[in-house]
């Protein structure tokens, strides 16, 4: 079987480090998302992934060189300017993933543990058109709700409904088996959506059908997800997490990668990813956070609950409070304080205090 991964979205949600890299680029615990999928595919026997992107994300993945995990992979790409939305890239990709049987698509922005091998089952008893896995979330209204029937039978899939207007909690997980017998319902060339537009000509001809799966399930669209995700890796890795700094505290769950310096006094976690290369002065304190590769970060400064992007450097005794995201290669001066939830563009210089939003 083959998978086609879906990743050539604008990532707008989690500008302004989407700018810079995309979505699945993005490290969850110092790993990019799309090489803890890859491992996942090739653990379920899946040889060949087709990457479905922009040309722009083809020139940033080829760029990063990701671990392939044995998988052959290929590139479908977007024409030039025109997204082809979350159904268009599935016909794009139509003479690579051929018609031989079904096969598997993935939004390349989940981070999840949801086992591929049980929907494929699944599917393929049922003979379906199409099966998506359901999860089950507290708050379905950013995401398309599906109602099932006793069969699996999807009765309903309202995309993002009002939140008093969704008929379940179970949501479209990003994942799904699909037959090539899709490739029909699909326009070529032409922006699609599976969910507003595929999905339900599927319901009204009873060919779609919903796989409800228990497991861990993230969307890193949002800032706030993003942080969770790594988090929740994290947590996992509490036990192995054995990390002995001289002079420096490191609370754990904390992840350090390779080549990185920590300094005298500095505290570091709860919650805390850090990418390679990075100098951490003395008297710093970070946590809840994840750092990007190649950032500096000078005497005395503070991280609480913030994303910092690559090559970023962080001034003497800079404030960086909860859920703000500081673009790449951005510099702050010393003594900067930059407020909750506010976001920096990549590679500006910052010379006041941040109190609203630039
Ligand atoms: P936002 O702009 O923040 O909504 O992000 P997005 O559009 O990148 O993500 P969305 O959640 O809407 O898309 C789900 C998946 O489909 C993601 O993995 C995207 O990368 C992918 N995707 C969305 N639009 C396109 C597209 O036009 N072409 C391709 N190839 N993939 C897409």
């Amino acid at each position: 079987m083959k998978a086609l991964i879906l990743a050539g979205g604008f990532g707008t949600r989690l500008r302004p480090i989407s700018c810079t890299r995309p979505k699945t680029l993005f490290p969850i615990v110092n790993k990019p998302l799309l090489e803890r999928i890859l491992q996942r595919l090739e653990k379920t026997g899946i040889k060949e992934a087709i990457l479905a992107v922009n040309g722009l994300t083809e020139f940033y993945l080829k760029k990063y060189t990701i671990e392939k995990y044995g998988l052959d992979i290929k590139y479908s790409i977007d024409p030039p300017k025109k997204p082809l939305g979350t159904g268009g890239p599935i016909k794009k990709a139509e003479r690579l993933i051929g018609k031989s049987g079904p096969f598997l698509v993935l939004n390349g922005d989940i981070f999840t543990d949801l086992e591929y091998k049980e929907i494929i089952e699944f599917h393929k008893k049922k003979q379906a058109i199409a099966t998506i896995a359901l999860y089950e979330v507290d708050d379905p209204s950013r995401y398309g709700v599906a109602e099932i029937l006793d069969n699996n039978r999807i009765k309903q899939f309202i995309e993002k409904p009002k939140k008093d207007e969704a008929p379940t909690k179970l949501i479209n997980a990003g994942i799904y088996v699909l037959d090539p017998k899709i490739f029909n319902y699909i326009p070529k060339d032409k922006p699609t959506s599976m969910e507003r537009e595929i999905f339900p000509k599927l319901i009204k001809e009873k060919n779609l059908f919903g796989l409800t799966m228990q497991g861990l399930w993230m969307d890193i669209g949002k800032p706030a997800g993003y942080l969770q995700a790594n988090n929740k890796l994290l947590k996992t890795y509490h036990k192995k997490n054995k990390i002995r700094m001289q002079n420096s505290e490191i609370k754990t769950p904390v992840a350090i990668d390779s080549d990185v310096k920590i300094g005298l006094g500095t505290v570091i976690g709860p919650y805390v990813a850090i990418g390679k290369n990075t100098i951490i002065a003395n008297n710093v304190k970070i946590n809840h956070s994840v750092i990007l590769p190649d950032v500096t970060i000078k005497e005395g400064a503070t991280i609480k609950g913030a994303i910092i992007g690559e090559g970023a450097v962080i001034g003497k005794n800079v404030k960086v409070n909860k859920d703000c995201v500081i673009g790449d290669y951005v510099e702050i001066e010393d003594n900067i304080l930059i407020c909750e939830g506010r976001a920096v563009c990549p590679g500006t210089k910052i010379t006041e205090n941040i109190i609203n939003s630039i």
